[in-house]
């Protein structure tokens, strides 16, 4: 498959992307396997909002991951494994294994009731299981609803009960560096509250002691033996499911500004066009490279660049269990030279993160194999893409700063690796096919270039969310009626004197702590599970590491004396109920909040005192009660 090779190209395409979209899309859909192709390659308006593309369509995304594959590629390796404990051997799966096991996990799902359109859950280390479990799911037409092992039971079954999933896929436990997390006990608290679920489905991972449920609970293991032991013959055969195009292929929950996760859908073709296109486009893959994405598939950037982009392009992906700090800060590096890896993709506070630690954990490895690296999920700020660009790619390799959204399904503003210039900081130019615009508060249009604003789209890419699983209006006002006919992504961004793009940040109130984006409700409500604790309003205040750091100000109904220890409790409660990502970094006590005379906490005002910029706190004379600003500035942690 031809992909950019110029900038001039990518000029050229860009233009012909926005001036023709639909011939432009049809072109990059052409060599997919299909049922059936499309009638029309797009519908689409934004005020419902309504869009569809390849309309008519039917296919099977899982057979353009890996059936597409099997006559030129089925030896070569699909998912090559990095485990968490390097004494453990790695795995590599071939195109052809990885097809056979995923027609075998799918024969699984059928036997324990499993049907075209439902939803399942799941919830699991970073082992190829994890991967093998989403294709299976898209192989028989199941929606799946990856849940990031790092979130706690309340998180969780709020996820399985508002996608009211009938099966879960998990594992007894999953290693993170020295630690060892027992994945099925925190599902089995879940499922008390989620009475939708009828069968889960464990792979003995860790050995960690689980208890299994009568009826309710399989083994993998089991399951897959049986198939043999029924004698069914040839299940590299199971035939895929004829789906169509705008059939949901899965559901992502992300967070919003009320306390309610949002189940963000994507269907099917569209979304595969745009993660294949983008995915070579912007890494520049070329046959035999290694390539390495070190998110979870239970965020975004693992689903569409760690599992289906790559498989779509038929790369060698890489999947690591550990963390990056285990058994030493050196690992990523001693990963990259172990495998031999040519792109690697990670987020700015790995970067950040890792660089604090200091270069002796670099020096150690040559890291010569590398040729593009990435990075995703916050802006990147100018010290970190040099250390990045000097130490780990030693002013070779090409950084690319991908801009882009659960909501977008791939990647949107982003340089393509060693053809656009770039800038530090920047995430530089749209992707073909993709068209932003900046407006003005008042949702004016802000022409030409040096211009500041808030970030929007105005023509629909296949990748676009359809809409939130069960509440199509969520979906409208969050995106699509902020700004009336654009979609809305919640950013604020600056378009510098070469027309170059650079993110600013959240303009809402949800807050991207390490790269994870956590709704401040969300928290809030974590906070309030608190038996002493009344209210809670939470902030983001900078933070070096993570970018953005939690700072929450509680309420307690009575004066306790010991105000560690209830911080301590306080972060606890947050670790048990939501999941350790969300542990507020900074506490304080408050009597009141300030509020206005409706009753509406003035975040503004706890954001500046979070940040000490004291004196810039704006007029604060329409506050139910003004005094209690004094009281928290006074108090306010450092
Ligand atoms: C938000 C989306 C991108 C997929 C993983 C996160 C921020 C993402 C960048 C970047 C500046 C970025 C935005 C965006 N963001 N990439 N390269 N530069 N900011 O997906 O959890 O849905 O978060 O992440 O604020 O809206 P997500």
């Amino acid at each position: 498959m031809q992909r950019i090779t110029s900038l001039e190209q990518y000029q050229t395409e860009y233009k012909h992307s926005v001036e023709n979209p639909e011939a432009f899309w049809a072109e990059q859909a052409e060599q997919f396997t299909w049922h059936k192709k499309w009638d029309k390659v797009l519908e689409w308006n934004f005020d419902e909002p309504n869009v569809k593309w390849f309309v008519g369509g039917k296919l099977n995304i899982t057979e353009n991951c890996l059936d597409r594959h099997l006559a030129d590629k089925g030896n070569q390796t699909a998912i090559l494994w990095e485990p968490n404990n390097p004494q453990t051997p790695a795995r590599k799966i071939s195109y052809k294994e990885l097809h056979q096991q995923v027609c075998e996990f799918a024969s699984v799902l059928k036997n324990n009731g499993a049907k075209k359109g439902d939803r399942i859950c799941i919830y699991m280390p970073m082992v190829p299981e994890l991967a093998i479990a989403v294709l299976a799911c898209a192989r028989i037409g199941a929606i799946h609803s990856v849940v990031f092992g790092g979130f706690s039971f309340k998180s969780l079954s709020d996820r399985i009960y508002d996608a009211e999933c009938n099966i879960v896929i998990t594992a007894d436990g999953a290693f993170r560096g020295a630690k060892d997390i027992p994945l099925k006990s925190v599902v089995d608290e879940a499922l008390q509250t989620s009475p939708s679920v009828k069968k889960v489905i464990v792979l003995k991972h860790t050995n960690t002691n689980v208890v299994m449920q009568n009826e309710r609970d399989v083994w993998w293991k089991e399951e897959v033996e049986k198939l043999n032991l029924t004698g069914i013959q040839n299940l590299s055969g199971f035939k895929a499911e004829i789906m169509d195009s705008e059939d949901p292929l899965f559901i992502l929950y992300t967070s919003g500004s009320t306390g309610k996760p949002k189940g963000v859908v994507h269907t099917t073709a569209g979304y595969m066009t745009y993660v294949d296109y983008t995915f070579r486009n912007v890494f520049q893959y070329n046959a035999g490279d290694v390539y390495w994405c070190t998110a979870d598939v239970g965020w975004i950037t693992g689903h569409s660049y760690l599992v289906y982009g790559p498989l779509l392009a038929g790369a060698t992906t890489l999947m690591f269990e550990g963390i990056p700090t285990y058994p030493d800060a050196g690992r990523f590096w001693n990963v990259i030279d172990k495998h031999q890896v040519n792109i690697f993709y990670t987020a700015p506070t790995a970067i950040r993160s890792l660089e604090a630690l200091g270069l002796d954990f670099v020096k150690p490895y040559k890291l010569d194999s590398l040729r593009v690296l990435g990075s995703v999920g916050e802006p990147i700020n100018v010290e970190a893409w040099n250390w990045y660009h000097v130490n780990i790619g030693k002013n070779k390799c090409p950084i690319v700063d991908t801009y882009w959204q659960t909501e977008t399904g791939g990647i949107m503003i982003s340089p393509l690796a060693g053809i656009t210039p770039t800038k530090p900081g920047f995430a530089t130019l749209p992707l073909p096919g993709v068209q932003p615009v900046l407006l003005n508060e008042a949702g004016k249009e802000l022409i030409g270039n040096s211009v500041e604003g808030r970030l929007c789209f105005k023509f629909p890419w296949p990748g676009i969310i359809r809409t939130t699983y069960g509440d199509h209006k969520r979906c409208k006002e969050t995106y699509f009626d902020v700004f009336k006919k654009y979609y809305f992504t919640g950013d604020g961004c600056r378009r510098d004197e070469d027309g170059y793009y650079r993110i600013t940040g959240r303009v809402d109130d949800v807050i991207k702590v390490s790269g994870h984006l956590l709704g401040t409700a969300e928290i809030e409500n974590a906070i309030n599970e608190h038996p002493d604790i009344v209210e809670s309003a939470v902030v983001g205040f900078p933070h070096d590491i993570k970018g953005w750091g939690i700072y929450a100000y509680v309420i307690c109904d009575h004066q306790r004396k010991d105000v560690d220890a209830l911080k301590a409790e306080i972060v606890q409660t947050v670790t048990k109920y939501m999941g350790p990502i969300a542990k507020p970094d900074k506490i304080q006590i408050v009597s009141g909040l300030p509020k206005t005379r409706s009753g509406k906490i003035m975040r503004r005002i706890l954001r500046k005192i979070a940040e000490h910029d004291l004196d810039n706190l704006g007029d604060t004379s329409t506050l139910l009660d003004p005094a209690v600003v004094e009281e928290i500035k006074a108090g306010a942690v450092k």
